[in-house]
């Protein structure tokens, strides 16, 4: 049976830790970096020694291609290499070494497939203060003008950014690949949460991903002498926001199965005796059905106005950003299971709770994901870990699903 170089994966993932931001916790590779870039140019020379063209596209993915024996649309395989702040060694990339792995392996067997193969880094899946998902939009759904104009302090302007990782704005307005052009996107991911350890397995199989809605909030009182100003004359913007996280908490506890969570906060100007003046949070609400999304969000927005008005604070809600719940195909869905039952000794079902490339790629074409299991569930954080067996069990389960595939979907 066709297998991957499970040494040469161990090598890789080894070497890619390496590219690190520097004096910044765990695996620090955040996209727009040095540290990324020069990530890139080693990934780069990983996809050319296995074989692949690579060329990078205007929404700054970078793409390894093999052609295939017909011209039929293209086999898709991939993830992120890009991090958080203080994130781990995995995220990501173990499905974009995984892929290059795959298709060094078809190489080595000498085997072609039918339809051109591609292996790609997608670019920005992470959160950032620029957005998130940046490549697979570019290729699924493209971007507004105004959103590519969006300036963000600190991070320069959206479209700026892009030029910076070899991206092309201009032709970024309309998705780079339509219907049809892809036969199917296949994404090996860590679980980055607890089943597939409970239920004592390695891999599963993904049966689809949750919608997401983050939004930017800016909460504007006005500071004044912590000691001098009474109770009566503040506009304290840091208690206003201190009622919507716990009303965004509440709004997640009270429907099961949902998330949400404000993670990251700026106050100003965040001094000891100083009244908080102004506070810039974000809110995050995941369910995989819309709808809840939507009743969280309301939710949250009822409680933003009031606890605002109350203490005479002005509130302006940024743009949201949506990415919708993606369940996938069920053809799909039994072409991976039964790849992953050639490694697993139960095959598990299940559901992401984070949010990846694939649900963009989603939009334009059939997506499936295989997971492996991640010690105490744990990611994002320093501590993420998924031992090399079991990557190499989800490596062998793609390169299985890949080949099976390529000979399900007829030219
Ligand atoms: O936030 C997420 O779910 C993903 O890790 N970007
Ligand atoms: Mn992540
Ligand atoms: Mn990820």
């Amino acid at each position: 049976m066709l297998a991957i170089d499970a040494l040469q994966l161990r090598e890789d993932i080894a070497t890619l830790a390496q590219f690190v931001e520097p004096a910044t916790p765990g695996t620090t590779r955040r996209a727009f970096t040095d540290a990324y870039r020069a990530g890139r140019v080693w990934l780069r020379e990983q996809m050319q020694a296995a074989g692949l063209t690579v060329t990078q596209d205007a929404g700054g993915n970078l793409i390894g291609r093999r052609a295939g024996r017909t011209t039929a649309p293209t086999l898709v395989i991939g993830s992120h290499t890009d991090t958080v702040m203080g994130g781990g060694r995995f995220d990501g990339v173990i499905g974009v070494l995984g892929a290059i792995a795959v298709a060094r392996a078809l190489r080595e067997a000498g085997v072609v497939l039918q339809h051109p193969l591609e292996v790609v880094d997608f670019l920005a899946e992470e959160s950032t203060p620029l957005g998130s998902l940046f490549g697979s939009t570019a290729m699924a759904q493209g971007f507004s003008a105004e959103f590519l104009a969006r300036e963000v302090p600190g991070w320069g302007v959206v479209a700026d950014a892009l030029v910076g990782m070899g991206g092309d704005p201009s032709q970024l307005l309309q998705p780079l690949r339509r219907t049809g052009e892809i036969a199917a996107y296949l994404e090996l991911h860590i679980e980055q949460g607890p089943l597939l350890e409970a239920a004592q397995v390695p891999i599963g199989a993904v049966t689809g991903i949750v919608g997401i809605r983050r939004a930017d909030i800016v909460c504007t009182g006005r500071p004044d002498h912590a000691g001098t100003a009474s109770m009566a004359v503040r506009h304290d913007a840091l208690a206003a926001v201190a009622e919507i996280i716990s009303a965004t908490e509440q709004a997640a506890l009270t429907r099961p199965g949902t998330v949400a969570t404000v993670g990251s906060l700026h106050v100003a100007p965040n001094q000891t005796n100083v009244v908080p003046g102004q506070v810039r949070f974000s809110v995050e609400m995941r369910s995989l059905h819309w709808p809840e999304v939507v009743a969280m969000w309301d939710e949250i927005v009822a409680t933003v106005q009031t606890a605002c008005a109350k203490r005479g604070v002005t509130v302006q809600i940024g743009t949201c950003e949506d990415s919708a719940p993606v369940q996938f195909p069920a053809w799909i869905r039994q072409i991976v299971a039964q790849a992953c039952g050639q490694y697993t000794h139960q095959v598990v079902e299940l559901p992401s709770g984070a949010g990846h490339d694939g649900s963009m790629v989603g939009v334009i074409a059939p997506v499936a994901m295989i997971f492996v299991r991640t010690k105490d569930g744990r990611s994002h954080c320093p501590e993420e870990f998924a031992a090399h067996d079991d990557i190499v069990a989800g490596v062998n389960a793609l390169l299985q699903a890949v080949v099976a595939i390529d000979a399900w979907c007829e030219e």
